[in-house]
This record gives structure tokens, C-alpha cells and sequence, in this order.
């Protein structure tokens, strides 16, 4: 290369932030390459390296052309590599999305691209007053799935919290993945209950997994809305909403709560997880605010004091809360 293009090139990148917004332009197309990587099933279908003609044909190609495009980005990115005209995988992520925790993985790219990504596209337009997104209606089985980041964290404040001793009974409102019924079993083996939540995908995603996991004996998963739950199921002695109160308008909160709470036994509790307003530096917190400010059927996260003070106002006596996560406003909150 002459010189002058080199200098050329080198003044450019004296722009101001240039150098910035072109680091952050690399992580965007990884995120991109991978949503289309898992979407079309080429990082599974390279879990064994594989030539092309090959990908065509497990990958039911149509558009050879789109097929090479990504692959060149792959390899662009390093996240792939080509060895003997067959395609493999490099990349340290696009290893990580086939592995072991890879649905979950899989699930936060799946949520950025799509409804995080839909909430700061049209942020504009709807902050000027366009109708909100109807993402939700579309993204129940990218959210459970995601969810289930959170579920070490949310393992250690349950250990404090699930009642112990036989026939207890638990109820987890917005079940999602069925996780959290899988997770108190396992602190409380003679615990039975219901896992209700409104959103098909996710109950078709409970269903399977509880029978999976071996706990479908212990509960029932029902598809409906928690303000229509029957009156005549017995008592709860533990009620668990795990990033779910936004789903609720905040004038609604305090009946909601009276309600839940009627449903206690003598001395059970409700149990209340999930990010509140952040701090300024919590970045997930504020990530995930923006888009429920942003979609139908949620509002933007609770602020805790008014969350603590809803309860009280409810007939709960006590509320305890506690941060979870280090940095974060990922709280567990108590209320008895
Ligand atoms: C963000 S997800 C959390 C899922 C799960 N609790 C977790 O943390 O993995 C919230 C879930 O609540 C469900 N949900 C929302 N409103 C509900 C309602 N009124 N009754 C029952 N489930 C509801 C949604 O369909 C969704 O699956």
C-alpha cells in the first residue's frame, strides 16, 4: 500500500469518537453474526466441521449467497474458520453457544437483537407518541430462557426463604421455564404446588421441562392469569413472583398484593425477585427499563420504597429486601 493511503487512512481515525464507534461497530455485527448463526442453525450444524455443499443441504439453503455472506463474517470475526474447504468452529462465544449453557446464551443474543433492539429503534417515534411494541406477544420463549441467568442468585436467596417441613405448598406466578419449581424442590423435596403463567410458550416450556426434570407429580402448570385464579385452590405457604411485577400497572400493585396475600396460609409469605430501578452505573437494570418503557403490557421498573411501601399498604406487616446481585438492583424482597 502507497503512503498516502496509509496516511490518509491513519488522519480519519483522527475523528473524534471515530476510534470508539468503530469498536463498538465490531461488537455489534458479532452480535448480529450469532442471532443469524443460531437462527438458521449453522453454529449447530457446525458442531461436527462441515463443507459447504454439506451446510446446503442440513440448512435447507435457498440462497446460497446469503449462506456465504455470513460465513465470510464469521471468518472475518474469527468467530469461525474454514480448513480444507470445511467450516468448523473458532470463536470462543460461538464454542460457548453450543455448549452446555448455550440455550441461554443463545437467548440474551436472541433478546438484544430483537425486542432490546426494537425499543431504542423506535424510541424515537414512540416518545413522540407512536403506539407502543408488541414485542411481548412474540418473545415468551426468548424470556424464560433468558431468565435463567439469574438462577444461581436466585437459588441462594431461596435457600432463606422456602418454607421447610412436608406438605407445604407453593405457588410461582409467571412460571416461565419452571425453574424456580425445579430450584425449591431441590431445598424442599415435600413441596407441591402451581406454576401458573399466561404466555403459551412458556407453558408449553414449563410443561416439558418439569416432566423432564421429574417434578410434574409435585405441580401443576395451568395457563391463565393470576387475577383469575379459581377460588376454591387451598392455601400457599410460599408465593413467588420472579420478574413479574411490571407486568402489573403500578395502581394495580396494591390489589394484586391483597389478593396474593388472602391466599397465605397462616404465616406464609410473598416472595418478590426481580431488577428494580438501578443504581447509575447498572447498565442491565437500565437496558431492561428502557424496553418495558417501551412495550405494551409492562411498565418501567419498580422503584423499591414504593414497592416496599404498596406492600405494607396491602396488609403485609413486614417486608425485608435484599440486593442479590453486586452492582446491581436485582433484589429478593420478603413480605409476611
Ligand atoms: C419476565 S418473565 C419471568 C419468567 C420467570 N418467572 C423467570 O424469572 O424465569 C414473566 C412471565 O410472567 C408471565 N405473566 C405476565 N403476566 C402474567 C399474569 N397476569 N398471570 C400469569 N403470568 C403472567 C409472562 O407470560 C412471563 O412468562
Amino acid at each position: 500500500m502507497q503512503l498516502k493511503y496509509l496516511y490518509s487512512f491513519f488522519k480519519t481515525f483522527q475523528i473524534p469518537g471515530l476510534f470508539s464507534v468503530f469498536s463498538d461497530f465490531k461488537g455489534i455485527v458479532r452480535y448480529h453474526f450469532l442471532y443469524a448463526a443460531v437462527e438458521s442453525g449453522l453454529l449447530e450444524a457446525l458442531k461436527t466441521p462441515c463443507s459447504r455443499d454439506n451446510l446446503i443441504k442440513k440448512l435447507s439453503v435457498k440462497n446460497p449467497d446469503i449462506l456465504d455472506a455470513l460465513l465470510k463474517v464469521g471468518i472475518s470475526l474469527k468467530e469461525l474458520n474454514c480448513k480444507k474447504d470445511h467450516y468448523g468452529i473458532r470463536g470462543k462465544r460461538s464454542r460457548a453457544m453450543v455448549g452446555a449453557y448455550g440455550d441461554t446464551l443463545s437467548a440474551v443474543i436472541q433478546a438484544n437483537v430483537t425486542y432490546y433492539n426494537n425499543s431504542y429503534r423506535y424510541a424515537a417515534a414512540r416518545m413522540k407518541g407512536a403506539g407502543l411494541g408488541d414485542d411481548l406477544r412474540h418473545s415468551g420463549d426468548i424470556i424464560a430462557r433468558f431468565s435463567k441467568l439469574s438462577d444461581p442468585v436466585i437459588k441462594t436467596f431461596l435457600r432463606d426463604i422456602v418454607p421447610q417441613g412436608p406438605g407445604l405448598r407453593v405457588l410461582d406466578i409467571g412460571c416461565g421455564s419452571g425453574l424456580l419449581l425445579k430450584s425449591m424442590m431441590q431445598i424442599n423435596p415435600g413441596l407441591s404446588g402451581l406454576g401458573i403463567d399466561i404466555d403459551d410458550a412458556a407453558i408449553r416450556q414449563a410443561m416439558q421441562n418439569t416432566k423432564k426434570w421429574g417434578v410434574s407429580e409435585n405441580f401443576k402448570i395451568v395457563k391463565g392469569d393470576i387475577q383469575d385464579l379459581p377460588d376454591d385452590i387451598p392455601g400457599f405457604d410460599l408465593i413467588t413472583m420472579v420478574n413479574l411485577v411490571y407486568y402489573f400497572p403500578v395502581g394495580q400493585r396494591p390489589k394484586l398484593f391483597k389478593t396474593l396475600r388472602s391466599r397465605l396460609t397462616t404465616g406464609g409469605s410473598l416472595a418478590i425477585i426481580m431488577n428494580m430501578q438501578g443504581k447509575e452505573t447498572d447498565f442491565g437494570a437500565a437496558n431492561l427499563n428502557m424496553a418495558n418503557a417501551s412495550m405494551r403490557g409492562v411498565t418501567p421498573l419498580p422503584d423499591s420504597a414504593t414497592l416496599q411501601e404498596q406492600l405494607k399498604e396491602s396488609g403485609f406487616s413486614t417486608v425485608r429486601a435484599s440486593d442479590l446481585m453486586p452492582g446491581s438492583s436485582f433484589v429478593g424482597m420478603l413480605a409476611k
